[in-house]
């Protein structure tokens, strides 16, 4: 029951107009700065009735969600699609007439229907005097004396504002589609495990997604043992959780408006405002691919990167409902137990629904056997047939989470009745896709914006400049898992690339952040390296190159693979500048040098890294390697792995720096340019280059073994000594070394390559895998060198080793 108070019974009974000039006299045009006891706000005047914060930047009121429905919301004033950040009650939208919200005497908060019905309120233990809205976006009520009582940051609906904790009791809920605002199934949430997560939470299913459920809780760089469960994102755009997950806007730093979204398509956002034309900027994104998000094309739908993600049905299949790809796609056939000899299987190559196994086999089971499972079993509607190293064969009871990527080693075979009608399958990740196929626009509406475009018209002539290739590459906003034959067609694909992960500067701007290049960091073959400082007070790295004819090629080889680069092991650039003759790069500072200056000086005895920091540092060069070589960019190789190129943070997490040697990989149909002289470091350099034989990823796995045996003896292996009058290199002495310990059998041959100044304290089980994994790394012949990934994987799998754990953990 409603409890309305007098003075607004007579003031409604006045009727419309009455109502009208009561609230205009009080509000006139200037908005309200609160809202007191007894008083209300009324949807017919949803354009003045409204609250805003004191420095004008939030504005609360009725927000419009259909003809004739509105929810009582807040917003931000001046953006241009007006980016909804809370609603009270976002099911139920209230009518266009008579519906109101009012601060009832009784000190709650209060949201009525035309009919009087509430739609929502304020609990009646948390009362206040006034309602008013702070600067921060968030409404509060305060009491008498000035204290919050409730606040609308305690219960957030699908975004987070700065300083909005996010904690055991709240969490983020996607709306339900673009432009819709009704609850959604996506979640970004604390676990009860007490990591942040993604999850599905559908009315048929829910799966977890992020972080990689595929990897440790390790592996995903999160910790579990932090109970409070608490995280929040700060005024520089910097986000930090209690289960150590972090990560900062690309344009980092105070005065620039935020929001962390998470959005109807799965993924979540952190969205910049640009205050000049309202438009929002995507400054962070948990899924760099959108396809893995769960569920995004439905039940039994493929998501395939055309370069943009798209839904489709696989063959068989039909979309169930036109206008909404979360239903997935449904058979057009019976879907009953058929006769082995009825049924058919339609192979689509690079493809996968992830989860809903009824049996996983490992071992080496031929293709011909893992058929005939899924042909007895009639539960089974398709089977996922992957070759990495082993053979995997996975039945399946459902299609869920289906995506294609060119580069996926799976194939799945589809059951279907024999005389059903199939297309042919000659170009899978298209001719699955059928004419009824249709684009998921991703992320709110704020994305397109012609903003992005310019700055990709300014992108694209940078690119024309390198050639075809790279084009291509910076068209890909998806990095990665798109064919080489489809070339962008629409500028927005150009966009995402970029969001802000760097800008331009001008030389007189560099000038100034490093004080006329004072302060040196170091010299490369390419250019000496400047400590400077930008004016939101970050703290960088300006490498000036030097002979600019000669480096204009280097210079753009590491514009653009950077540009195009996130991953926490990987140096961060922020910009660049190229004016006249000045060719710079502006990167992330890294507080504690090189790995070589840690591993081999005597000097400070105080920089020894321990054996866990050296863990941690070999894990994470390996997974910065990985994603360049794997997860995204496959065809950046770096060339010049070596200790020097590898940063320690203040936290001794290890970032791979200078690409200005990377290569686009040929290995994806195309060549890339040719290499005009040899790269790399003598020492750290794979055979393959003096064998002329074209370059690979290898070679940083090569280089990568030398630097991982480095790391556990804690000397140059790179270095030449004369053994019996014959020059070698310390590391062929090293490996013949081994072998001999090995081959003798030698009971404690791992303690005396450990590096001695550890004393001792090293996990056994890690050293062994470490240098097993480095002299796989090294073989002479590349086809034996393990790849990155699959040195992630090993050293993952004893990297939770509790023997380490408990001996070493301050
Ligand atoms: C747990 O997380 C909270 C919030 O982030 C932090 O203040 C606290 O120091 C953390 N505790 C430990 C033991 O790390
Ligand atoms: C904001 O938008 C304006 C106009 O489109 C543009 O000139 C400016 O560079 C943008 N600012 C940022 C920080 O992106």
């Amino acid at each position: 029951m409603t409890n309305v108070n007098p003075p607004q019974i007579i003031i409604l009974s006045l009727g419309f107009i009455a109502i009208f000039s009561f609230h205009s006299s009080l509000a006139s045009s200037t908005p309200w700065v609160y809202l007191s006891k007894g008083s209300s706000m009324s949807v017919e005047n949803y354009a003045s009735d409204v609250l805003t914060s004191p420095d004008k930047t939030f504005t609360c009121g009725f927000y419009q969600v259909g003809t004739n429905a509105f929810s009582f919301s807040i917003w931000f004033t001046n953006s241009a699609d007006k980016a909804v950040v809370w609603m009270a009650n976002r099911d139920r939208p209230v009518n266009g007439r008579h519906s109101r919200v009012l601060l009832r005497r009784d000190g709650t908060l209060v949201l009525t229907d035309a009919d009087g019905s509430i739609v929502w309120s304020t609990n009646t233990t948390f009362v206040g005097d006034k309602a008013q809205l702070l600067n921060t976006g968030n409404l509060v009520l305060k009491d008498s004396s000035g204290n919050i009582t409730w606040q609308s940051f305690d219960s957030p609906t699908d975004t987070l504002l700065p300083l909005q904790p996010l904690n055991k009791k709240t969490r983020l809920i996607s709306s339900k589609g673009n432009g819709a605002y009704s609850s959604g199934y996506y979640n970004f949430y604390f676990d009860n495990d007490n990591i942040l997560k993604l999850m599905y939470d559908g009315p048929e299913i829910s799966s977890l997604y992020w972080p990689n459920p595929e990897l440790s809780i390790y592996g995903n760089s999160r910790t579990n043992y932090n109970s409070t469960r608490f995280a929040v994102l700060d005024e520089v755009g910097k986000f930090l959780g209690s289960d150590t997950m972090e990560f900062s806007a690309t344009d980092l730093g105070s005065g620039i408006k935020r929001r962390l979204t998470m959005d109807y398509d799965g993924n979540l956002r952190l969205y910049s405002l640009n205050e000049s034309n309202g438009s929002w900027k995507i400054s962070w994104e948990a899924m760099q691919q959108q396809c893995n998000v769960s569920r995004l094309c439905g039940r039994n739908g493929i998501c395939v990167y055309t370069p943009m993600p798209r839904c489709s049905c696989p063959p068989g299949y039909e979309k169930t409902n036109p206008n909404d790809w979360s239903e997935g796609c449904k058979p057009k056939f019976n879907q009953t137990c058929h006769h082995p000899e009825e049924v058919k299987f339609v192979e689509l190559p690079h493809t996968d629904f992830y989860g809903f196994d009824i049996r996983t086999k490992t071992e080496f089971i031929p293709l011909e056997s893992c058929r005939n499972l899924c042909m007895q079993i009639c539960s089974c509607v398709a089977f996922t047939y992957r070759i990495s190293g082993e053979q995997y064969c996975f039945l399946k009871s459902a299609l869920y989470n289906g995506y294609t990527s060119p580069a996926f080693p799976a194939t799945i075979y589809l059951k279907l009745p024999k005389n059903l009608e199939t297309s042919p399958t000659s170009d899978p990740s298209y001719s699955v896709c059928g004419s009824g196929e249709t684009e998921i626009s991703v992320g709110s509406s704020g994305i397109f914006h012609s903003e992005s475009k310019a700055k990709w018209v300014y992108l694209y002539s940078f690119a024309l400049s390198i050639g075809a290739i790279e084009a291509f590459l910076f068209a890909s906003g998806w990095c990665c898992l798109f064919r080489r034959d489809r070339e962008p067609t629409s500028t927005e694909d150009g966009y995402r690339v970029m969001f802000s992960q760097f800008r331009r500067f001008t030389y007189s701007e560099l000038k100034k952040a490093t004080k006329k290049f004072r302060e040196e960091l170091g010299r490369g073959g390419s250019g000496a390296v400047y400590k400077g400082g930008l004016e939101d007070n970050r703290v960088v790295a300006v490498k000036k190159l030097g002979d600019v004819i000669q480096v204009e090629e280097e210079f753009r080889a590491e514009v653009s693979t950077f540009g195009r680069i996130n991953h926490i092991n990987l140096v961060r650039m922020w910009g660049f500048c190229s004016e006249r003759n000045h060719r710079l790069l502006v990167y992330e500072y890294v507080e504690n040098g090189s790995l070589d200056k840690h591993l081999f000086s005597n000097a400070n005895s105080n920089q020894l890294l321990n054996w866990k920091e050296r863990f941690g540092i070999a894990l994470g060069t390996a997974k910065g390697l990985a994603y360049l070589h794997h997860e995204c960019l496959e065809w950046v190789i770096h060339c010049d792995v070596k200790p020097e190129n590898i940063l320690l943070d203040s936290n001794l997490v290890p970032k791979i720096a200078d690409f200005g040697l990377a290569k686009f990989s040929p290995e994806r149909g195309r060549t890339g340019p040719e290499l005009s002289r040899i790269r790399g470091t003598k020492g750290y350099m794979a055979p393959d280059w003096a064998l002329n034989l074209p370059i690979t990823a290898k070679v940083d796995v090569y280089s990568y073994g030398v630097v991982l045996l480095e790391i556990v003896q804690g000397i140059r292996l790179s270095n030449w000594v004369v053994v019996d009058g014959e020059e070698i290199s310390e590391l062929t002495r090293f490996l013949r070394m081994v072998k001999k310990k090995m081959e003798d059998e030698e009971e404690e041959w791992i303690e005396n390559i450990v590096d001695p100044r550890l004393n001792g304290q090293f996990n056994k089980k890690q050293a062994v895998v470490m240098i097993k994994i480095g002299i796989s790394c090294v073989e002479e012949d590349r086809s034996k060198r393990l790849t990155m990934d699959m040195v992630v994987e090993s050293l993952l799998e004893c990297a939770d080793d509790p023997e380490f754990n408990t001996a070493n953990v301050p």
